[in-house]
């Protein structure tokens, strides 16, 4: 049977991580989890119930009524979130939880949440998941870690292009300015850091089509399978 591995994909927001990652993960033949999806459900359901998530009582309380799963769509092929049963996969990708997610993916209650249960998804391997400290905690053993970075102007201008055709009232400043806020929490927090890991490969995509760098993480994934005694063919 042919050996699998797990590959990581870190980086700033709005680097393509997880086109990247789903590609990967349909050329290989693996699961993709998007861990970025399970906090941004946390905080979906911490606005909607009016959690105080300043009060270490009230994030444990609010966690043992989460459940949160990844279901494939039947139509496309994705993987989407669903939290305790509905379908959020639209929602939580709103300005509105983007705004506050940082600082609840900030807490360590919710990252000791969300990491056992993204450990648990790797435990067979096949899996490529995406997020901020997955190749530094949540699989520090993984075969293929990638670190992928992209010019600031870039991606604002690509997350623009995202959000802009859900509403179109959105402003490049005010995303901007989420994209800032965000990379400066994540990278500064005190629980598992935004951080590269020191054995991860790194991909600047600025100049890169989707094409050439899918092209090159395919080409790691095979390297490290081979390595890993594999003898994966595509
Ligand atoms: O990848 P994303 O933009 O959907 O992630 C949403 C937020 O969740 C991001 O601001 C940082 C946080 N996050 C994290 O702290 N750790 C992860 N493994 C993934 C995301």
């Amino acid at each position: 049977m042919d050996k699998k591995i797990i590959i990581t994909i870190d980086g700033w927001s709005s680097c393509g991580k997880s086109t990247l990652a789903k590609q990967l993960a349909r050329e290989l033949g693996y699961v993709y989890i998007d861990s970025g999806a399970m906090y941004r459900a946390i905080t979906l359901y911490f606005l909607r119930n009016h959690v105080d998530w300043t009060k270490h009582k009230a994030v444990e309380d609010a966690l043992k009524h989460i459940d949160l799963e990844f279901q494939s769509n039947h139509k496309n092929g994705q993987s989407e979130m669903y939290l305790n049963e509905e379908n959020v996969e639209y929602v939580i990708r709103d300005l509105v939880v983007a705004e506050k997610v940082s600082d609840v993916a900030a807490i360590r209650e919710v990252r000791e949440f969300a990491v056992r249960q993204q450990q648990a998804m790797g435990r067979k391997k096949g899996i490529v998941m995406d997020g901020r400290d997955i190749g530094t905690v949540v699989f520090p053993q993984a075969e293929l870690k990638i670190f992928m970075t992209a010019d600031n102007a870039i991606r604002v201008e690509r997350r623009f292009r995202e959000l802009y055709e859900k509403n179109p009232n959105i402003t490049i400043e005010e995303v901007k300015s989420n994209l800032e806020m965000r990379d400066y929490i994540d990278s500064h927090r005190a629980i598992s850091p935004l951080r590269q890991a020191e054995d991860a490969l790194v991909l600047d995509n600025s100049k890169l089509t989707i094409k050439e760098q899918l092209d090159i993480a395919l080409g790691w994934a095979k390297e490290r399978l081979e390595h890993a005694g594999n003898n994966h063919k595509k």
